[in-house]
């Protein structure tokens, strides 16, 4: 939604009667401006409450001079009306000035709990119910006892656009620029790649990274693209569910999968504005469902390079970690970022482990999947969802129903050729010479061996090699391949298992 979107939405709440509006976000600065923005348009005063300072008109707005001789030179703030601190003397304070307009209390949720408060505040909500004037509740989180929810409705405050998060990038440029003296060397597209660098931040948070990206070396350009995406990565895992892997850093290879990679080439159109010029709807997103270690996690990052899309990783332990909390709560915010930073790659990893949890958790992982297949059907944005799964008998079977995902991908072990390719891939990324090894014999002896298998073997048949200071060759790997037993061999039976049922239902990766 975007700012206008906003504004209009909120207005029509207003004007429809809803007397409690709460958002829940820790961004006051862009609620301000929402609301200013409302009020100017609905024409009413806009007043604003805080514990410590009290009920006051917002500055700025109607009914609020745009000096105040009260207060001190250079405090922003409107002298607040006398001895309206505590909630319950605020609302008293409004119940008399029999006045229409947009109540602000700000973190009042905590105040919720006593009774006199509430009352009064079901009182006002009544009344407004039938006038133009609203309350409106902010706080990170707001949990409304039972008497008042009925009246109070949520309103989303998605994270800042693009148009936004360019405003404030001109602002911090102007401002670098005029006061600090920097030398700015932005132009053009570099504009539009820091707008989208920035993307998934709050304004505060984007407008301290491009100021730090600057200082820090006494010129904002290009380079500091990265810097930001950097500090949007450290930021996402402080606070969320999200990993991040930038485009920029991208280098996953991925042997093999040539039936996944055609699928991928046709289907990156649906991302191309033609695509969207004829109302095609942009790609959801695939499940691969494969053997351990033969390259699923791999081939999500590798979906991501492809495309060149930043690749968002959701971390199913932490999604019921009970010290994060509020799983729920967590779990929307992940989407809600992913679709901030859209177009991109939405990874769940290991789909059975966040939502197969069964009963033993009061239902809390059935009511997360649900969430989540909603939104898969839903979604408009351009989040490309892919799941990967080991356990499918683990997996919800609604999960696996044609028109969830695009396409259900099978992933096999690896044959000769694709092993070829692994054996390439990872001898060529620890700088050994190709020519020196026999693949024609190497790619036998590993039969039935995982791409993850050979990626073992080879890492031990070096390290063997520097102890023993000598070169690897093809008899000293053989030997390291004959001395593993591979997942396929000690667990046939579970292997074997999969095969079958994916083998009929699903589509092959290979
Ligand atoms: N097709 C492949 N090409 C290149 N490397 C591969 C391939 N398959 C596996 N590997 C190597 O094995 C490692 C493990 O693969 P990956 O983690 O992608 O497997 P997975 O299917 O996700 O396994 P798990 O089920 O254990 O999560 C990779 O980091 C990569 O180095
Ligand atoms: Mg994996």
């Amino acid at each position: 939604m975007s700012f206008l979107e906003n504004i209009h939405t909120l207005k029509t709440l207003i004007r429809s009667f809803h007397p409690i509006i709460v958002i829940e976000t820790v961004e006051e600065e862009r609620v301000e401006t929402l609301l200013k923005a409302v009020v100017e348009e609905i024409s009413t005063p806009l007043f604003e409450w805080t514990v410590n300072h009290g009920l006051a008109p917002t500055l700025g707005t109607k009914y609020s001079p745009r000096t105040n001789e009260y207060a001190r030179p250079g405090t922003n703030q409107v002298e607040a009306f006398e001895k309206t601190a505590e909630p319950l003397d605020a609302l008293k304070y409004i119940r008399n000035i029999e006045r229409t307009g947009i109540f602000w209390l700000k973190d009042v949720a905590a105040h919720l709990n006593e009774p006199e408060v509430v009352r009064e505040l079901r009182e006002l909500a009544n009344v407004y119910g039938s006038i133009n004037s609203a309350f409106v509740i902010t706080g990170e989180s707001v949990s409304l006892p039972k008497d008042i929810v009925h009246d109070a409705v949520y309103f989303e405050l998605n994270l800042p656009d693009g148009d936004e998060l360019y405003q404030t990038l001109s602002e911090v440029m102007r401002d670098l620029k005029f006061r600090h003296k920097l030398r700015i060397n932005l132009q053009g597209e570099e504009l539009n790649q820091f707008v989208q660098a920035l993307s998934g931040m709050t304004l505060k948070q984007a407008r301290q990274a491009i100021a730090y990206a600057a200082l820090v070396d006494g010129e904002l350009n290009g380079e500091d693209i990265l810097k930001v995406i950097h500090r949007k990565a450290q930021i996402l895992r402080e606070e969320s569910l999200l990993e991040l892997y930038p485009v920029e850093e991208n280098t996953a290879k991925l042997g093999g999968f040539v039936g996944l990679k055609r699928w991928l080439a046709r289907t990156k159109v649906g991302f191309s504005t033609a695509a969207r010029r004829v109302n095609l709807p942009a790609p959801k997103g695939i499940l691969i469902v494969g053997i351990q270690g033969c390259g699923k996690s791999l081939a999500a990052k590798t979906i991501a390079r492809e495309w060149q899309l930043p690749l968002l990783k959701l971390d199913a332990g932490r999604l019921y970690d009970k010290y994060v909390g509020e799983s729920e709560k967590n779990f929307r915010q992940a989407i809600k970022l992913a679709e901030s930073m859209s177009p991109s790659v939405l990874w769940i990893d290991e789909v059975e482990k966040s939502f197969g949890g069964g009963d033993g958790d009061g239902g809390l992982s059935l009511r997360l999947f649900g969430s989540f297949l909603t939104w898969l059907q839903e979604k408009s944005g351009e989040v490309f969802v892919v799941a990967t799964a080991n356990d499918l008998l683990q997996l919800p079977p609604e999960l696996l129903r044609k028109g969830r995902f695009d396409e259900i991908f099978y992933v096999d072990l690896p044959n000769a050729q694709e092993r070829a390719a692994i054996f390439t891939i990872h001898l060529t990324r620890h700088h050994q010479a190709l020519p020196n090894f026999d693949f024609k014999i190497l790619v036998t002896a590993a039969k039935g061996f995982s791409g993850a298998e050979i990626e073992q073997a080879i890492i031990a048949g070096l390290y063997q090699a520097l102890h023993e200071q000598r070169e690897l060759d093809t008899a000293s790997l053989v030997a390291q391949i004959k001395n593993t037993v591979p997942l396929s061999v000690s667990r046939r039976e579970d292997v074997e298992k999969l095969r079958a049922i994916a083998a009929e239902r699903f589509v092959p990766a290979r």
